[in-house]
């Protein structure tokens, strides 16, 4: 999945062609229109008056793309609360991604900052923000085989892929398989994806009070492991069009799979963040939505319409609005608001 998605060369997001939107491979709720990120300056907004106006305030986006999210942060930012002094983050190893954000972000230019890495950045006080990071991070595929969880390795004969079963290779997975235990139906498939924590550590590094905020299609856990789940839940995308085999069009289709929301709660809360949130996105973009809502009915003009329609279709419950949840986590500092979940760790599986 590494070498189909982030080759140099060969990788799926290596080429300039498009991805995300109607002339790519999928919708995300950023391309949906400016509702997604507008409606997350509002709850930036707050969370900036939460930490105690922090200047900067910094915000880290990770997994950009072409920098649309942040332009409708950004332009939101500066009409909600002209007064705070914020200053954006892209983490974007792709000079070609880069080039594209610097140029959509020009108009900020003096308070945007991209780096290759996040292991840059140390010690600021905000918010990381990312929607459809975490399902791009990379999986191990593991199957239930007589009783014993095999991992599977693709490898390369005569110029063909060949799928093989091994018994699993790293200590993280061990210990996670042992954990899981081997209650499944024969020929259980399932994902775990490795290198959450260490990935954390570094966010955690770069933010040293502040809020994660965490937007991405999955479950907790009981139900990302659920029996009948049985072939996991791995898909590929290209021109809109859903698949299931990573093998084929390798380097030109996406390759996605759920996140775990119990396992990237745990890898937050390992590195000192608490959890205050999980709550599914229609909830969440309500909620913090409202003053936005608001504003957008006591001033609703034949052009508003485009960004109800957008709130309606970010919000749908058999689309984005259920299938994708919201994960925020604190550190440092309590969020006013109440959760919008009640009692969140237990919906994560969590023990308080
Ligand atoms: C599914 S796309 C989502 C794009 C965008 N956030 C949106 O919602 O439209 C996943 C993005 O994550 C980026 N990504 C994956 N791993 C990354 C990493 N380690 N560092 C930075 N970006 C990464 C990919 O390059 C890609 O732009």
């Amino acid at each position: 999945m590494e070498t189909a998605l982030y080759h140099e060369e060969h990788g799926y997001y290596a080429s300039p062609a498009p991805k995300v939107g109607k002339k790519g491979d999928f919708i995300t709720s950023v391309s949906v229109g400016a509702a997604f990120g507008k409606i997350l300056a509002h709850r930036l907004a707050h969370i900036w008056e939460d930490q105690g106006r922090p200047s900067p305030f910094s915000i880290i986006e990770m997994g950009a793309d072409r920098g649309d999210l942040a332009y409708d942060i950004c332009t939101e930012l500066n009409t909600l609360v002209p007064e705070c002094h914020w200053h954006y983050h892209i983490i974007e190893p792709r000079e070609e991604s880069q080039l594209a954000q610097s140029k959509k972000l020009k108009i900020f230019q003096e308070s945007i900052s991209i780096h290759p890495t996040i292991e840059t950045l140390h010690g600021l006080e905000g918010v990381f923000l990312s929607n459809e990071l975490i399902d791009a991070f990379p999986v191990e595929i593991i199957q239930l085989q007589q009783g014993q969880w095999m991992q599977l390795f693709i490898e390369v004969e005569n110029g063909h892929f060949r799928k093989t079963w091994k018994q699993p290779t790293t200590p993280e997975l061990q210990s996670f398989i042992t954990t899981l235990g081997t209650d499944f139906s024969p020929d259980y498939t399932t994902e775990f994806r490795p290198g959450l924590d260490s990935f954390f550590s570094k966010v955690a590094a770069a933010l040293t009070r502040g809020l994660i905020i965490t937007v991405d299609y999955g479950f907790p856990r009981s139900h990302f492991y659920d029996p009948k789940r049985s072939e996991g839940t791995l898909q590929t995308y290209q021109n809109h069009q859903r698949g299931t085999d990573p093998l084929e069009a390798v380097g030109r289709q996406d390759i996605t799979t759920h996140v775990d929301f119990t396992q990237l709660a745990n890898a937050q809360i390992k590195h000192g963040f608490q959890v205050h949130d999980f709550t599914a996105q229609a909830r969440f973009l309500t909620h913090h939505g409202k003053a936005w809502l608001l504003q957008l009915e006591q001033h609703f003009t034949p052009q508003s319409l485009p960004s109800v329609q957008q709130f309606q279709t970010l919000t749908h419950p058999d689309f984005l609005g259920s299938k994708f949840h919201v994960l925020e986590t604190a550190k440092g500092f309590l969020p006013s608001s109440p959760p919008i979940t009640n009692g969140p760790l237990e919906v994560l599986e969590i023990p308080s």
